[in-house]
């Protein structure tokens, strides 16, 4: 059903208490909130409004076995919502909240069924965002949210992008500018022993296994081959990220060498150009010029030596592949090391599994 779609502005580090008071009736009346967080922006109903938390299934075309996180803000709150978690883990929260990681716990009853997709464990997190803190605060219980796109499209890391997917189906977007992170949270299961990453995201796998002094299981599926059987954190099920065009990612594995990585990519701009109208490469600032000679169109998506930036233009890049009407893009894979194994993540599910792999 169409309706109005307010979209306030607001400063990230100092929001409005009378946007936030306006987001808050909204979501006791069972409406669908945007805001930001610090990873991408997410799609909140209040986890006591069954009948919204539907909604954002609805509105986004997610399938409903496909659960959501459950944004809270504080430990405190968390601890309402699970059942028993182990010293460790509270320490883990202590040591890595507010932040981009998400943990996967056995839930409490208070997690209804329509957020965790009927399954006895939930997703948790506490995002470091005001916006998203005093949201929580004010409302005096948890959010649960996805990210704010339409489901299979690239995460939003804008306003304009949840408006592009989403205006005129919810009831408000919190616009406090682009996201810090742009790629979303790392997922790992504490259900598990060791702990299982679920999806890599902003905070580095390697990083929490340091801080936290555990050893962390990467399973094939969280570097975005293939599809986990049971949660869906990501898989090949559904079509994930992608743009409109065929996407093609081309990786490498040893990418100190750049040279055989440049003529592969040659190689399928050549091939591409013949078939579809319009073609693009998404390059790094090393490699594109060295595409200038194609006449096909160049993005250019950071330097190599620059990962968090790489990482948090991923999902800009994708939607301007939609933007610029492209029919067939390539790009570039990068080292599967801190923020890369998220990059790679992403851009493997973006192509639905399209790689050519140079050694
Ligand atoms: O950074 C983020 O995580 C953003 C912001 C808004 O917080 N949220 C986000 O949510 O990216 P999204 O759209 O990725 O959906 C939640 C993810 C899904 O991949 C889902 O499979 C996983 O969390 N998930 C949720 N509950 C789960 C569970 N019980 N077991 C396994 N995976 C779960
Ligand atoms: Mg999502």
């Amino acid at each position: 059903m169409a309706r109005l779609t307010l979209i306030v502005k607001t400063d990230p580090f100092n929001p409005d208490e009378s946007v936030i008071s306006k987001a808050v009736e909204i979501l006791r009346n069972g409406g669908l909130v945007a805001f930001p967080t610090e990873t991408v922006y997410g799609l909140g109903a209040s986890i006591s409004r069954k009948d919204a938390i539907k909604k954002i299934f609805s509105v986004k075309g997610r399938p409903m076995d496909n659960p959501l996180i459950v944004h809270v803000d504080s430990i405190d709150m968390f601890l309402n919502l699970t059942l028993n978690p182990p010293e460790y883990l509270i320490n883990a929260l202590e040591k890595l909240w507010p932040g981009p990681f998400t943990i996967v716990y056995w839930k409490s009853s208070s997690v209804p069924g329509e957020a965790s997709a009927n399954l006895p464990k939930a997703a948790y997190r506490s995002p470091a965002h005001r916006v998203a803190l005093k949201l929580i605060n004010y409302l005096g219980e948890a959010i649960v949210a996805p990210s704010a796109n339409k489901s299979g499209k690239p995460s939003p890391t804008t306003a304009q992008h949840v408006y592009s997917d989403l205006g005129g189906s919810i009831d408000m977007i919190i616009d406090a500018g682009e996201t810090l992170y742009g790629i979303e949270s790392t997922i790992i299961d504490f259900t598990s022993v060791p702990p299982r990453l679920l999806r890599p995201g902003a905070l580095a796998v390697e990083k929490i296994s340091e801080i936290l002094g555990i050893e962390i299981e990467i399973p094939l599926e969280a570097r975005g081959f293939g599809e986990f059987g049971e949660a869906l954190a990501p898989g090949m099920k559904y079509k994930h990220y992608a743009p409109e065009a065929e996407l093609v990612v081309v990786e490498s594995g040893d990418y100190s060498d750049l040279n055989k990585l440049i003529n592969m990519v040659k190689k399928l701009i050549s091939d591409a150009r013949s078939k579809y109208r319009s073609v693009a490469v998404i390059c790094s600032s090393e490699t594109c010029s060295s595409y200038l000679d194609t006449n096909i169109k160049i993005i250019e998506i950071g330097s190599r030596k620059d990962i968090f930036q790489i990482a948090k233009n991923i999902f800009k890049t994708l939607r301007r592949l939609d933007e610029e009407k492209i029919e067939f893009a390539i790009v570039e894979g990068f080292e599967e090391k801190g923020l890369g194994l998220a990059v790679m993540n992403r851009l493997r599910k973006a192509s639905g599994g399209r790689i050519v792999h140079i050694d």
